[in-house]
């Protein structure tokens, strides 16, 4: 299934390839780098998570009042949605909501984050250093807005999700939940998330924490020597390469990026691409 909108770093074209790694059996689960949600949806569209708790979360306060709006009333949202015809100027209007007016209407600033992403190049919403405003450009060529697509999600919320604002840590899933992370990659541009640092040593140490505890987890990240080196640990398999959508040279050439799936030791077990285990 399509997410909401367009995301930077979104896993729609990896989903089909992450799903045979998810455990057939598992308690809850958990997405601490939601952004679009794209494993969650597909997941919960194919009934995978029926019966479960899901805690999805995100550092991005409009991304997640985004999603918290389409749960408490996505019919709203798709109306909101629906009203302004889709020019460049309406596209003004919705920044100008997001810029100015955030916590008023959950149901409106949802309305005008997925207009602004869905119009804005590459999906990116950049803030100004100097105004701390979001500058996006406007992309003059962009895929329809995906009405269809939140109309199908919106039932998809209504049962045991729970939605949080907050860093990736704050998470606390117990033995036997499964937890699909997806940072930003080691060596992305923080800007592209608007936050300063990169994430990438707290997570080593937040997924031996969770090695420890027994909870399943995967996580997605680029294929680089120090990746490699940190969880050598691990069952680690190649995902191939792609084109960045988010970067391009001088000559607007965009350069290729390797993109690995690290897994937790029982999620890898059995697997021909096991690395020894030093015993967590
Ligand atoms: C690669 S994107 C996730 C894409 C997502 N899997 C999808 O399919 O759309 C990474 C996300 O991490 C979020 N993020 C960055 N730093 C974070 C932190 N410290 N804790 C939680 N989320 C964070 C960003 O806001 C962004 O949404």
């Amino acid at each position: 299934m399509r997410t909401f909108f367009n995301y930077c770093g979104g896993k729609t074209r990896l989903v089909k390839t992450l799903l045979p790694y998810l455990p057939n059996t598992f308690n809850d689960y958990y997405e601490p780098f939601l952004g679009s949600g794209a494993l969650f949806l597909e997941m919960a569209h194919r009934g995978k998570l029926t019966g479960k708790s899901c805690f999805l979360s995100d550092l991005d306060t409009l991304l997640m009042t985004t999603w918290r709006a389409i749960q408490e009333d996505g019919h709203h949202v798709l109306a909101l949605l629906k009203q302004h015809p889709d020019t460049w100027e309406t596209w003004e209007t919705s920044l100008k909501i997001l810029n100015d007016t955030p916590d008023d209407c959950p149901f409106e600033t949802a309305a005008a984050y997925i207009h602004v992403k869905g119009r804005s190049f590459g999906s990116i919403l950049r803030r100004s250093k100097r105004s701390g405003h979001l500058n996006p450009s406007f992309n003059r060529s962009p895929s329809p807005l995906r009405f269809a697509c939140i109309e199908q999600g919106i039932p998809l919320l209504q049962h045991s999700v729970h939605l949080f604002d907050c860093t990736f840590s704050a998470m606390h899933p117990k033995r036997g939940d499964v937890v699909f992370l997806d940072p930003p990659y080691l060596g992305t541009d923080m800007s592209l998330y608007n936050t300063a640092y990169s994430v990438y040593p707290q997570i080593i140490n937040y997924c031996h924490a969770l090695t420890r505890r027994g909870v399943h987890w995967l996580m997605t990240n680029s294929d680089c020597p120090e990746i490699r080196e940190d969880f050598r640990d691990y069952a680690i398999v190649s995902l191939g390469s792609q084109v960045a959508s988010f970067a391009q040279d001088k000559e607007g050439v965009r350069p290729r990026y390797g993109e690995l799936l690290v897994l937790s030791p029982e999620l890898g077990e059995g697997r021909e691409f096991l690395a020894e285990n030093k015993g967590f």
